[in-house]
């Protein structure tokens, strides 16, 4: 079974698995923010416990292998500013991510995920590594981009993004193959 690092760093970013002790933080910084779930799959949090229910599901994925998100501290301050996480199946991975509205506009996203990416695609097992995003979301279609992945297309009735639509929308999906 392929795991990735616990531990990731970049110029400006450490990346690390989440603890429940991270609930308050998360939640402040952008799990409750309406602007920033606008185009997620998951329900904005109302409350910390819904915070904390989502944490255990992503400590229960690290330990079955199947998901890894890893909280995205700054190097200088250690504060949570976002979340990246990579998906496996079979030989394929794919990414999702997302970014207290503070930082927007720095890099950071494409910072994080340009190296899950080049970790994953350089398993010799992992051929594709893929994301999607709603048609409406430019600015992470723009990271998909420049960390190289190409468009190939959009995937109707892909995914639901409960806080704008009750019913399931188009995605672009990119993607890198080799
Ligand atoms: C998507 C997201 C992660 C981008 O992260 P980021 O670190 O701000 O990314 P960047 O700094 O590379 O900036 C985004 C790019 O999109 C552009 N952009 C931002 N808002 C935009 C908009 N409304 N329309 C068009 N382009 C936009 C920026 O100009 C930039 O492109 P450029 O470098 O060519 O100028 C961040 O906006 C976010 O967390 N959004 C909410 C959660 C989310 O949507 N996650 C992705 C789910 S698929």
């Amino acid at each position: 079974m392929i795991r990735p690092p616990e531990q990731f760093e970049t110029s400006r970013l450490r990346l690390r698995p989440v603890e429940m002790k991270d609930a308050a933080e998360i939640f402040e910084n952008y799990a409750s923010d309406r602007l920033v779930t606008r185009y997620l799959h998951w329900d904005t949090h109302d409350n910390v416990e819904m915070t904390k229910t989502f944490i255990r599901r992503c400590i229960n994925v690290w330990k079955a292998g199947t998901a890894f998100p890893w909280v995205l501290c700054l190097k200088d301050t250690e504060s949570i500013i976002g979340m990246i996480e990579l998906r496996l199946e079979e030989h394929r991975a794919d990414l999702g991510y997302v970014l207290a509205r503070d930082y927007w506009e720095q890099g950071y996203a494409p910072e994080a995920a340009q190296l899950v990416l080049d970790w994953a695609i350089a398993q010799p097992n992992i051929y594709r590594v893929w994301a999607v995003c709603d048609l409406d979301n430019h600015a992470s279609a723009r990271v998909l981009e420049k960390i190289g992945m190409q468009r190939e297309g959009i995937l109707r009735r892909w995914l639901f993004h409960p806080n704008i639509d009750r019913e399931p929308r188009d995605c672009y999906v990119y993607a890198l193959v080799k």
